[in-house]
Parts: C-alpha cells; structure tokens; sequence
C-alpha cells in the first residue's frame, strides 16, 4: 500500500503532541509572509461572535478562515473550464482571498459574497492593495449581504464555498442554486472546501451533480 507524505506526516504529528502547535505557528507564519508580500490582510481564524453585526443567519455561520494561496490556485488551475466563459462566485468570501488568487484567471468576473460587513470591507481594500502582476480578471466585486439572499445571474457559473455554514442553511443556498438553474440551465461547477462529510452532507450525496474530483482539502462538482 502507498501511503502518501500527506498521511505520513499526519501520523507523524499525531504521534508527537507537541509538533501541532508547531505546526500551527509555522502556517500562521507562512500566512502572515505571504500577506505581507502582496500587501493585503487575509489571515487569522476570526469566529463570526466576536463580529459586531446582525443576521438571522449569524449563529449558522461558521468562523473566518482561508486556505493557503497555493491549494486555491492548484485546485484553480484544474478547473475543466474555458475561464472567460465562467463568472466566480466565492459565497461566503470573508477577507477575500479566494477572489485575489481567481484574479489570477481569466474569468469573465468574480463576485464575494460576504454577511459580516467588517470582512467585507477589509476584502475591498484587499483587492485595491493586491499587488500581484498576474492578476488578469479585473471585473470584480465585493456584495455585503446574506448568501441566502444573493441572486445568481443566469450565466454559467464557478460557485466556491469553504465550509461558510451549517447544513440547515447549506441546504436552502442549494435548493437556490437549484432553481436559479431551473429557471436558467447552464453550466454550473461547484468547488467545495471542508472535512469529507461536510462535502459528502452538502453536494456528495445530490445526484443532480456529479463529482469531479476529490482532492484532500477540495471537491469539484458539475450539475448535470
Ligand atoms: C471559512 S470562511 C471562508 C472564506 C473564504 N471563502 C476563503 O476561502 O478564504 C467562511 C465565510 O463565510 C461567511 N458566511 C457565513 N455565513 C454566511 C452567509 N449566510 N452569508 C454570507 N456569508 C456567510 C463567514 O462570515 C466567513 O467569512
């Protein structure tokens, strides 16, 4: 059996309590360079409670936290799209450095969504700051507001989400998506970012898409 260096340094830090903190901090560190070198502020795990705003939906929510740039891009890069066909959507985009690294691409534009106001803006200055030359896709906008009341344009669609909610409301963001592609049959990819049931909970198990892919911290789906 191959076991990949992925599973091997797992066991290797599961065996070794104090190298997770280590671990940790070393992340961190990496997170704050890569900030520092393109003059933007994405890092950190922020729980929507220590946020100063109100939604319904608020509790549902779960904490800010980005994956780093290089696992975005990858799983970017592997999209089976021509970009400039595809809007990308990020629901639930926090401090938005989902939508620096998709303005590597040439999509046709790229939108965040994002409820708590504070992390919105700090992706508006993100994106005015980010210094990176490849950036490509310059059509790009920040809406503050629930993902349950964003409206998706009838045109074929990138919709990312990194675990940004419970199921309960998980489920009618789907049940959204499905009857804008009703009104509007297009094409429709789905990356999904989380734990393995959290994937499997919220598109693995529809069979109205299909998966894609399945990478350690990613799934691509397309609806049928
Ligand atoms: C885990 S973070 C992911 C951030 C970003 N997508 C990334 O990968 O860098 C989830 C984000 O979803 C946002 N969120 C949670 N519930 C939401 C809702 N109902 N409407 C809009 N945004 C929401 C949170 O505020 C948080 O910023």
């Amino acid at each position: 059996m191959i076991i990949s260096a992925r599973e091997s340094l797992k066991s290797w830090v599961k065996a070794r309590a104090w190298a997770k903190p280590v671990l940790r901090e070393i992340n961190h560190s990496r997170c704050e360079a890569w900030d520092l070198i393109h003059g933007v502020d994405t890092c950190g795990k922020i729980p929507l409670s220590g946020l100063d705003f109100d939604s319904k939906n608020k509790t549902a929510g779960l904490e800010y936290q980005s994956h780093h740039p290089a696992l975005t891009r990858s799983a970017l890069m592997e999209l089976p799209v021509q970009y400039d066909d595809y809007s990308f959507i990020d629901i639930g985009c926090g401090k938005g450095r989902v939508l620096l690294i998709a303005s590597e691409f040439p999509f046709r534009r790229i939108i965040g969504v994002e409820f708590a106001p504070t992390l919105a803006e700090i992706a508006r200055n993100n994106l005015q700051s980010y210094r990176r030359a490849h950036t490509v896709c310059t059509e790009i906008e920040v809406v503050t507001g629930d993902a349950l009341e964003y409206n998706l344009a009838p045109e074929a669609q990138v919709l990312y989400f990194f675990s940004p909610f419970s199921p309960s409301v998980l489920d009618q963001i789907v049940q959204r998506i499905e009857d804008s592609f009703q009104r509007s049959p297009r094409d429709l990819l789905v990356m999904f970012s989380g734990v393995i049931p959290m994937r499997e909970r919220a598109f693995g198990w529809r069979p109205q898409y299909e998966r894609l892919s399945r990478k350690p911290h990613m799934d691509v789906y397309r609806h049928r």
